[in-house]
């Protein structure tokens, strides 16, 4: 019996650069996909798989993601004042209860794996699964709960993983892995942002782990890995030679990388035309936009 996974790491702890000045006061989390933040698809995936504690490492400059997560008692009073029960329902999502969320600050960011050990005390010794709220996966099951389940069979860690272009490796942690062609895959080795020539294959990692405690531990010892951080896929790597117990899973669905403009222009588009009130406006616009390749109106403007 593997033990259940209830807990949950969330590192926003960056400074959002791709995305400034947008990003110079509001955090990256905070940027919506139609109207609900990235950090809510994060928070709803995680609730899905049945996680009850989240645990946010942040940084300065984050105090409205703290914010988006707790009671707004104007706004609500205003709405309820006004009989604005629909509205007032939009706003359950973001309720938590009292004690459930955790906030941890990275004082100084030296990598996701660094990040990560800094909520090592709230974790404590059980299995923890751990969310990048930039990497956004739209699917029937929700990825996190689709891990669960073939963790549940596993035990172990296990990280999500996609085929990637061979020649965007360099922005992944890489796997080498004994059955490329299965839905989990066992790991023989994996790489943090290795070049064309030596990446092992072009399967990625995808921002999902479910981790045993020891990954902790070996994140108390690790060297600064690519890119002069602490990296998260070295900890896990380290996992394959000691216990040799860390599984890749292939999941069903559509990835959109909301940590680039390209990628979150895209989940935007998708995610606009999967809400029924906006979709049929919407096909309406683009499919004008796709025959005419009219200039958006609003860059045409900034051109002057
Ligand atoms: C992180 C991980 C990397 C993973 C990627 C997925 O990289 O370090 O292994 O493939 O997320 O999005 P980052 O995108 O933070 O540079």
């Amino acid at each position: 019996m593997t033990k259940k996974v209830s807990k949950a790491v969330f590192p926003v702890a960056g400074l959002g650069t791709r995305f400034l000045p947008a990003t110079k006061s509001v955090p990256k989390e905070i940027l919506p996909l139609v109207d609900r933040p990235l950090i809510q698809y994060a928070i709803d995936e995680a609730r899905a798989a049945g996680i009850k504690e989240f645990i946010f490492v942040t940084s300065r400059g984050k105090s409205a993601l703290e914010d988006y997560f707790d009671n707004a008692p104007e706004l609500e009073k205003a709405l309820a004042d006004g009989n604005k029960t629909k509205l007032m329902k939009t706003l359950e999502q973001t309720d938590m209860d009292s004690g459930a969320v955790a906030y941890i600050r990275q004082q100084e960011r030296l990598g996701l794996g660094h990040a990560v050990w800094c909520a090592r005390r709230l974790i404590g010794d059980e299995p923890f699964a751990v969310i990048l709220p930039d990497d956004i996966i739209e699917a029937q099951k929700p990825c996190l709960q689709q891990m669960v389940e073939a963790y549940e069979e596993t035990g172990g860690n296990m990280v999500a993983a996609m085929e990637v272009p061979h020649e965007r490796v360099s922005s992944y942690g890489i796997l080498d892995v004994d059955k490329p062609s299965s839905r989990t895959m066992k790991v023989k080795n994996m790489v943090e942002k290795p070049s064309e020539a030596e990446a092992p294959s072009n399967i990625a990692v995808i921002g999902r782990y479910i981790l045993t405690p020891h990954v902790l531990k070996n994140l108390d010892r690790i060297k600064k890995g690519a890119g002069g951080e602490v990296q998260l896929t070295d900890a896990i790597a380290t996992e394959i030679e000691r216990k040799g117990n860390v599984h890749a899973f292939r999941f069903k669905g559509r990835r959109f990388d909301c940590g680039s403009q390209s990628g979150y222009l895209q989940a935007t588009v998708a995610f606009g035309l999967a809400r029924p009130d906006l979709r049929e406006d919407f096909l309406d616009f683009l499919a004008g936009v796709v025959e005419n390749e009219a200039p958006v109106p609003a860059a045409k403007a900034a051109n002057g």
